[in-house]
C-alpha cells in the first residue's frame, strides 16, 4: 500500500468525499442487484429489474469518469514518482473497462428477462452475482487505498 500523503490538501479531501459518494452509489446498486438475484425467478419485481437495468451503466460510468478524469490524475500529481501507485491505478483502469462492458451486458439481459426473452435464470443469476461480487471487491480495495493514502481509518 502507498505511503500516506504528508499534507491533506483541501482538493484531496474534496476528491475523497466525492469518491465516497460514487462508492456508496455503486454499493447501493450492488445491493439492488443482489436482491434481484436472490428473488429470481418468481419473486422478482419486474419494475425493480427495469430500474436496475437503466441505472447499472450510468452509475458505473459516473464513478469511472470521476476516478479516471479527476481522482487518479490528482493522486499521480501529488506523488508522481510513486511507481506502486501508478501500477495500482493501471490495474483499477483495467477493472473499470471490464465492469463497463459487464454493466452493458447486465442491462441488456435484465431487460430481456423482463420482456420474457431471457429464460435462462441460472445464467442471469450467475451474471448478476459475478458483477456485484467483483464490484464490491473493487469498491473495498479503493476505500482501503484511499484511506491509506490519506492516512485515515475507514
Ligand atoms: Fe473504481
Amino acid at each position: 500500500m502507498a505511503e500516506p500523503f504528508q499534507n491533506h490538501s483541501r482538493e484531496m479531501i474534496h476528491l475523497y468525499e466525492k469518491l465516497n459518494l460514487h462508492l456508496n452509489a455503486q454499493t447501493l446498486l450492488c445491493n439492488q442487484l443482489e436482491t434481484i438475484a436472490d428473488e429470481l425467478p418468481r419473486r422478482v419485481d419486474n419494475q425493480q429489474c427495469l430500474l436496475a437495468a437503466q441505472k447499472v451503466y450510468p452509475v458505473v460510468m459516473a464513478a469511472h469518469s470521476f476516478e479516471e478524469n479527476e481522482l487518479f490524475p490528482a493522486l499521480m500529481k501529488a506523488d508522481p514518482s510513486n511507481a506502486h501507485l501508478a501500477t495500482t491505478i493501471e490495474r483499477l483502469h483495467g477493472e473499470h473497462w471490464e465492469d463497463e462492458s459487464f454493466a452493458h451486458e447486465i442491462s441488456d439481459t435484465l431487460k430481456s428477462f423482463v420482456a420474457g426473452r431471457e429464460k435462462n435464470i441460472d445464467k442471469l443469476s450467475y451474471m448478476l452475482r459475478g458483477f456485484f461480487e467483483g464490484l464490491r471487491r473493487h469498491i473495498a480495495f479503493e476505500k482501503e487505498m484511499l484511506s491509506s493514502l490519506l492516512g485515515e481509518a475507514t
